[in-house]
């Protein structure tokens, strides 16, 4: 994903030029965003659906610019479902995540969502809902299967006993409880084995298994489901990041991978496939801007300073990267006392907080850096600002700053 670096540039800029004291900032693209979506959804083989998991950046302009370009949204909480309704009262919504409430089952039923069961207890809860309420519920089993093809990246939630799905164990009692119980509707069957995927061709193979294990299970119990989810986690290489995934190339191989599906689907027909993408679709869009405020050398080291750090930009953190940066030189410096610099060598770029765990990117070989240069973090609309721990000494919020999708006239 080739990133358009100038308007985050250019914004990191105005912004500096406008303040009385070191700046921190978030750019979001929504021109960049606009246009990653648009191609996204348009590589995708005609049998498939695009979701946006909003958890990983619910931000309003986001959440806008997607919203005529993608299929719907995905929500993981009672929170993310009012959010969605109050402003997109009409778009398709799936509720999932594990540990949901009655509230939030019933506000998912309220509101039309699609509900991924997590469990055998979920699943009960539900149909008493759906009964007391005099409602259908629609939905689909998040399974967790043990699969060969399940490759591991850095993030794993299925393919072994874990907290997420139903296990394998408990599939036929669900679905016999399904049978019994008129108000449940079993759309199909939800996916989400790992997160940070970054290779095309180990992702195809797990979408294979996903659907070759669908048929087995479709005819081993008769059933006809109408799509399958297979999740989200398509990974940003943020440590190598000319290498990212191969989107083209990924909807190259579905596109004939569904082929041969539909073929062996028989008279049951092929299941549509749906994606919930969360931080392939909104981390490009992303730029968190900082200054550096100190430079230190210590021993052999040298640290640079910056304002903010991993309370707003927790990412790396989260990670356990280093994360790319750029440096944006300000040459004119008009502070009464002197200005510390380094010149070609390994700097790490820390936060304000008291903790040695405030470390931005570790290491990393500068030509030059002095204080009052300007640093500009991309990847960083998605899993950055909403999964930071804000309040964390107080410091105050950064900006929050959306170029537009479309310029002005
Ligand atoms: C059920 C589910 N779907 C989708 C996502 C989005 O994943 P990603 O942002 O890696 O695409 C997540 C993330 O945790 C998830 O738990």
């Amino acid at each position: 994903m080739k990133l358009a670096w100038e308007r985050a540039i250019a914004a990191t800029r105005d912004v500096h030029a406008s303040a009385d004291a070191p700046i921190c900032a978030y750019l979001y693209d929504l021109k960049a965003l606009a246009h990653h979506a648009a191609h996204l959804r348009a590589d995708l083989p005609a049998h498939c659906d695009l979701f946006y998991a909003i958890k990983a950046n619910s931000d309003l302009p986001l959440l806008t610019t997607l919203a005529s370009r993608l299929d719907g949204f995905e929500a993981s909480s009672g929170g993310e479902i009012g959010w969605i309704r109050q402003h997109f009262p009409q778009m398709p919504l799936i509720f999932s995540g594990p540990g949901k409430l009655d509230t939030e089952l019933e506000l998912a039923l309220a509101h039309g969502a699609t509900v991924h069961v997590e469990s055998l207890h979920e699943l009960e809860r539900l149909a008493t809902l759906a009964r007391t309420t005099k409602q259908s519920a629609s939905l689909l089993l998040r399974v967790n299967p043990p699969l060969a093809e399940l490759a591991t990246t850095t993030l794993v939630m299925g393919g072994k006993p874990t907290q997420f799905g139903v296990a394998i164990e408990h599939l036929p009692t669900c679905l016999e409880r399904l049978r019994q119980e008129p108000t449940l509707v079993l759309r199909g069957f939800h996916f989400h084995l790992l997160s940070h995927q970054l290779d095309a061709d180990n992702h195809l193979q797990l979408l294979s298994a996903y659907l070759r294990q669908t048929r087995r299970w479709c005819a081993q119990y008769d059933l006809r489901i109408e799509h399958i989810n297979v999740g989200g986690g398509i990974g940003v290489n943020y440590r190598d990041p000319e290498r990212q995934f191969d989107w083209p190339r990924f909807s190259r191989g579905l596109a004939e991978l569904l082929t041969q599906e539909s073929r062996m689907a028989g008279c049951r027909g092929l299941p549509r496939v749906r994606f919930e993408l969360g931080r392939f679709v909104s981390a490009f869009c992303g730029y968190y801007a900082t200054e550096v405020v100190d430079i230190k050398e210590a021993g052999n080291q040298a640290f640079a300073v910056v304002r903010g750090g991993t309370h707003h930009f927790r990412t790396p953190y989260a990670q356990g990267h280093s994360h790319p940066f750029r440096i944006l030189p300000v040459n004119n410096w008009r502070r009464a006392y002197h200005r510390p610099s380094i010149r070609a060598r390994a700097v790490t770029v820390v936060g304000q907080l008291c903790t040695p765990k405030d470390v931005l990117a570790s290491d990393i070989t500068v030509e030059q850096l002095r204080v009052g240069d300007l640093l500009l973090f991309p990847y960083a609309g998605a899993y950055a600002w909403h999964i930071s721990h804000h309040d964390f000494l107080r410091h105050p919020h950064p900006r929050h700053i959306y170029l537009p999708a479309e310029d002005p006239i």
